[in-house]
């Protein structure tokens, strides 16, 4: 499916429908426990006494984590569900709310966060401008934002699309989440586009990298472990918001 630019801009809610699947699967599953997250964990600053935004908190994984690290956290999602079950992991320990990035987000304050972190949530967005800026608004000067994306190029090719450079809608079908495929539904985009709405919302990108599995996953999980090792599913880009956009 191509992008129609001329449609309204619609944000998808299809993590509702399986949500407490998702949120349980992840916790220990080799692409989430056993390479993004220990990706994402290798280049995070201590969190301790930090105020964190955890934007796509999903089923609260990331949130918890930071909790049981002494960070001050604000959790949100767009979906109801996830938004409940970050709650419940919580246990009141930091703030959860319902909230769409795609629009502002109007109950943080300005120069509020030390931190950002978003996993593997932006690529459900198809515009970066706004939730960029809004990330900008709310960080901190030289504060942290951290998020990790599915991997441009493995999307091009996993998708035999015909142009890299293009920005397009992908439509996909995921099992292993209940009885039947779930539909999700994301954006592609090019290298170039992530790093010019980064520096045009005023962030300086101090570092990408492209995660390896852990040993964990080899013993766990030797079938995605040889997946994971020669192909690039995600990226995580590591920036710094600059005193003036
Ligand atoms: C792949 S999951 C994130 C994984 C999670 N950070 C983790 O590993 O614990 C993507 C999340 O982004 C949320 N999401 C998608 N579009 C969103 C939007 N426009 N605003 C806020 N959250 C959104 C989904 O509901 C879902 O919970």
């Amino acid at each position: 499916m191509s992008l129609d630019h001329k449609q309204e801009y619609i944000p998808f809610n299809d993590y509702e429908a399986f949500a407490q699947a998702y949120a349980k699967r992840t916790e220990s599953n080799s692409y989430n426990a056993y390479y993004e997250r220990p990706a994402m964990f290798s280049v995070l600053p201590d969190v301790k006494f930090k105020r964190v935004l955890d934007a796509g908190c999903a089923g609260g994984v990331y949130s918890e984590w930071l909790v049981n690290h002494s960070a001050d956290v604000v959790a949100i999602d767009i979906s109801n569900q996830m938004v409940q079950l970050t709650k419940q992991r919580l246990k009141n320990r930091g703030q959860v709310y319902q909230a769409d990035l795609s629009k502002p987000l109007t109950f943080l304050k300005d120069n509020s966060f030390d931190i950002v972190l978003s996993s593997l949530t932006l690529h459900y967005l198809k515009d970066w401008e706004g939730v960029l800026k809004e990330f900008h608004r709310i960080l901190l000067p030289g504060g942290l934002l951290l998020f990790s994306t599915h991997h441009p190029f493995m999307d091009f090719l996993f998708f035999e699309k015909d142009d890299y450079f293009a920005t397009e809608l992908l439509d996909d079908s995921w099992e292993g989440y209940g009885d039947t495929p779930v539909r999700v539904r994301f954006y592609r985009r090019p290298l170039s586009a992530m790093t010019s709405a980064l520096t045009n919302a005023g962030f300086a990108i101090e570092q990408i990298l492209e995660p390896r599995p852990t040993e964990e996953c080899k013993q766990l999980y030797p079938q995605d472990y040889e997946k994971l090792s020669t192909k690039p599913w995600f990226l995580i880009i590591h920036a710094q918001k600059k005193s003036q956009s």
